[in-house]
C-alpha cells in the first residue's frame, strides 16, 4: 500500500494543512464513501501522564477546526488492548490511523492490519519499528537526551569524579532508547575517562513514577545519598526519584533532570527540587499531526523533511525542536508560550 508522502530535502515543509476531530465513539459505522467528513482513528498508549491528555485535546481541537472527526482509544499501557483498539478503529472504517504505540515493536502488527484495510498510519511521538509505516512525527529525541546529559555535565563538580544515577524510560518505547542514545553521546567519553561514575542505572517499566522511585531507592541502598545527580529521562520518573530523595532529606541537594515540562515538574523547578526539564511544544506536534492526518484521510499529498530508519524502511519523518527549561528561563519559555500560567507554576509567590 503506497500513500502519497514525499520527502523534501530543503526547508519547504509547507503547512501540512487539513482538518480533524470530534469524538464519534458510539455512533454506528458509516462507509468511508458515504461520509462527508474525514474520520481519523487515534490510538494512544495511555492517558495517565499529563502530556498525553494535552496531546489528545490539542489534536482533537485542531481536527475539529479542520472539519474532521476523530475516534480516540487509549490502551492503558497494554499491547493486547492496543491491538484490539486498532482493530475496532479499522472496523469503524477510519480513513487514517494515528498511533502512539505503547510498544513500538508490537504495533507493527497494527500497521500491517491497517494497510490490509487500505488505511495509512502515522506514528505520533513514538516510532513503530519494522513495518511500512507511512509517516512519523515527533521531537528530536536524541537531542532531548543530549540536552539532559549536557545540562548535568555543565554543573557537575570539576575538581573531583562525579557520581550519577541514570533512570531510563520504558524499554518498550523506542523514544526511551533514543533519549539514552543522546545521553550516551555526551556521557560516554566522560565515563570512559573516569570523570563520571554511574553508581546505579535501570530501566523504568512503563515509565511509571513508582518504578522510578524504586530505582532511586535501590541507588540509595547501594551508594547512600552520596551522589551528585540523577539523570531521569522524563518528569514522571524525576517525580518518583525526587520522592525517594525527599524521604532521605536530600531533595534539592542532588541535581535531577526531566522532560515534558509537566506542571508538577515546573513547580519543582521553581521550588528547587528538580533542576531542569525539556519543553517539547506539544501544541505544534499535535496540530501538525492533526493537519497531516487529515491530509492523509483526504488522500492529499504530504511533504516531510526528514526520514528515519525504522528497521525496515526509511520512514518520512517530521522532527520538531525542543527547549531546555530551568528556573531562570521558566517565564520566557513555557509561561510565555501559554503552556502553563505563572499562577499555576509559582502559586502565591510573585513570579520573578
Ligand atoms: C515521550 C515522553 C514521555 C514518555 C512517557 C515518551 O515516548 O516522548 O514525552 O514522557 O514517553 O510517557
Amino acid at each position: 500500500m503506497k500513500f502519497r508522502i514525499f520527502l523534501v530535502l530543503a526547508s519547504c515543509i509547507t503547512s501540512v494543512v487539513t482538518g480533524l476531530v470530534l469524538s464519534r465513539v458510539g455512533s454506528s459505522p458509516e462507509s468511508a464513501k458515504s461520509r462527508t467528513k474525514p474520520l481519523i482513528g487515534l490510538s494512544m498508549d495511555t492517558l495517565k501522564e499529563e502530556r498525553w491528555q494535552g496531546d489528545r485535546d490539542l489534536f482533537v481541537a485542531r481536527a475539529r477546526e479542520l472539519g474532521a472527526d476523530v475516534l480516540v482509544q487509549s490502551a492503558n499501557s497494554d499491547d493486547t488492548r492496543q491491538i484490539s483498539d486498532v482493530q475496532a478503529l479499522i472496523s469503524r472504517r477510519v480513513d487514517v490511523l494515528v498511533i502512539v504505540p505503547h510498544n513500538g515493536g508490537a504495533m507493527a502488527k497494527a500497521v500491517n492490519m491497517a494497510h490490509d484495510a487500505g488505511i495509512p498510519v502515522l506514528a505520533y511521538d513514538r516510532l513503530i519499528t519494522d513495518c511500512d509505516l507511512d509517516l512519523y512525527m515527533t521531537f528530536d529525541n536524541v537531542k532531548v537526551g543530549e540536552l539532559q546529559a549536557q545540562f548535568l555535565v555543565d554543573r557537575l563538580p570539576k575538581d573531583r569524579k562525579s557520581k550519577i544515577v541514570r533512570i531510563f524510560g520504558a524499554k518498550t518505547d523506542n523514544n526511551a532508547l533514543l533519549f539514552k542514545k543522546g545521553q550516551d553521546n555526551v556521557l560516554k567519553p566522560l565515563i570512559n575517562s573516569g570523570r563520571i561514575d554511574v553508581v546505579h542505572e535501570d530501566w523504568t517499566q512503563d515509565w511509571k513514577p513508582e518504578n522510578a522511585k524504586k530505582i532511586a531507592n535501590a541507588a540509595i541502598t547501594k551508594a547512600g545519598s552520596d551522589f551528585d545527580a540523577i539523570l531521569a529521562s522524563n518528569d514522571g520518573t524525576a517525580g518518583g526519584a525526587i520522592q525517594a530523595l525527599s524521604e532521605e532529606g536530600v531533595a534539592g541537594r542532588i541535581l535531577v533532570t526531566g522532560q515534558d515540562a509537566e506542571l508538577s515538574a515546573c513547580q519543582r523547578i521553581v521550588n528547587g527540587t528538580q533542576a531542569m526539564t525539556i519543553y517539547k511544544p506539544l501544541t505544534q506536534l499535535a496540530k501538525q499531526a492533526a493537519e497531516a492526518a487529515t491530509k492523509l484521510a483526504r488522500s492529499k499529498p504530504l511533504f516531510a523533511l526528514g526520514k528515519i530508519d525504522n528497521g525496515k524502511n526509511e520512514v518520512p519523518s517530521i522532527l520538531l525542536d525542543v527547549v531546555v527549561v530551568t528556573k531562570d528561563n521558566m517565564m520566557d519559555t513555557v509561561i510565555k508560550d501559554g503552556f502553563h500560567t505563572a499562577a499555576d507554576v509559582y502559586g502565591d509567590r510573585p513570579p520573578p
